[in-house]
């Protein structure tokens, strides 16, 4: 069967999920397609109820819906949302713009699960036909899926956002990490300063990170550190502390993903962080930057 995705995006609907109401909103106003009406509640018990109340036969189906914490309840959202919607006929894409089990795209030790490859049987049982995400952590984990899978990159629209706001005439930009590296030359790229890349280790059993630079001299700069996302600040906060022993005045830790989990940002200011900068595709009070036209001018394109 020939799929034809219009350019104007009348051929889509949208659903808004529950973690991601206004980046979904955000999606409707520049795609100006219908927004499917779902009724949802919350039992006492934990338990979620959906209800589609639009018809969605024959309509390609966006649902949005990020996967960060709680994410084993965001995700059997997006489970029981793709279920009914294909029951009623449509054609589901789910637009996940952090995709929560990316890290574990691999087996590290022997025996671990492989998170993610669980997560896309599970999408393919529930009915999702493709999957969207930004700035997945790994490009190797959309080789897990077993439908169409896509990663879009919204460093253009935060390098873009920091370029406007802020003072970067004596800023360096730091990747706290050799994986992060890439991204981080994007970005500096992009904002027209040098960058440099630690070396990180993180002990796979205990989780703990270790982060080595060179002896730098960086007396009275500012540093952006950059990274796909911060979950327990570990990975910040041992780059911010090299980064106060060279000297630096003023740090900022940029990411896409503010999963921020508990403690997190009050142990990165304590290491010397003053300021946080992130996009929306986690809803939370550091989420600022609206990367939503990435995932919106992909789907145009997507054709
Ligand atoms: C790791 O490779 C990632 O790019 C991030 O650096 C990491 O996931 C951040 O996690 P945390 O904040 O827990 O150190």
């Amino acid at each position: 069967m020939l799929i034809i995705v219009s350019m104007s995006g009348r051929n889509f609907a949208l659903i808004a999920g529950p973690s991601s109401i206004n980046f979904a909103r955000s999606m409707a106003k520049q795609m100006e397609c219908e927004v499917v009406d779902v009724e949802f509640k919350e039992f006492p018990d934990g338990e979620n109820y959906f209800r589609i109340v639009s018809d969605v036969r024959g309509k390609n189906v966006l649902i949005v819906q990020s996967l960060y914490p709680p994410v084993d309840q965001h995700l059997i959202q997006l489970l029981f949302l793709s279920k009914k919607v294909t029951e009623l006929g449509g054609f589901v894409y789910a637009i996940c713009p952090y995709l929560g089990y990316s890290r574990q795209h691999r087996e590290y030790l022997s025996g671990e699960v492989v998170s993610l490859k669980v997560v896309s049987h599970l999408m393919a049982s529930a009915g999702v036909r493709r999957l969207l995400t930004v700035d997945i952590h790994n490009v190797e984990g959309l080789g897990l899926f077993t439908f169409p899978a896509f990663s879009v990159s919204a460093i253009p629209v935060i390098a873009e956002y920091v370029q406007r706001n802020e003072d970067l005439s004596d800023a360096i930009i730091v990747s706290p990490d050799f994986g992060s590296s890439t991204r981080v030359e994007n970005f500096s790229k992009l904002v027209n300063r040098p960058y440099y890349v630690f070396e990180k280790e993180r002990d796979k059993v205990t989780g703990e990170v270790k982060v080595k630079a060179l002896q730098l001299d960086l007396e009275g700069k500012d540093a952006y550190i950059v990274d796909d996302m911060i979950s327990s600040g570990g990975t910040v906060v041992k780059a911010a502390r090299a980064l106060k022993s060279f000297g630096v005045k003023r740090i900022v830790a940029v990411c896409v993903h503010p999963v921020l989990a508990a403690g997190a940002v009050e142990k990165m200011f304590e290491a010397g962080v003053n300021k946080i900068i992130a996009s929306n595709t986690i809803e939370n009070k550091y989420g600022i930057v609206d990367v939503s036209s990435t995932v919106v001018n992909y789907l145009m394109l997507l054709g």
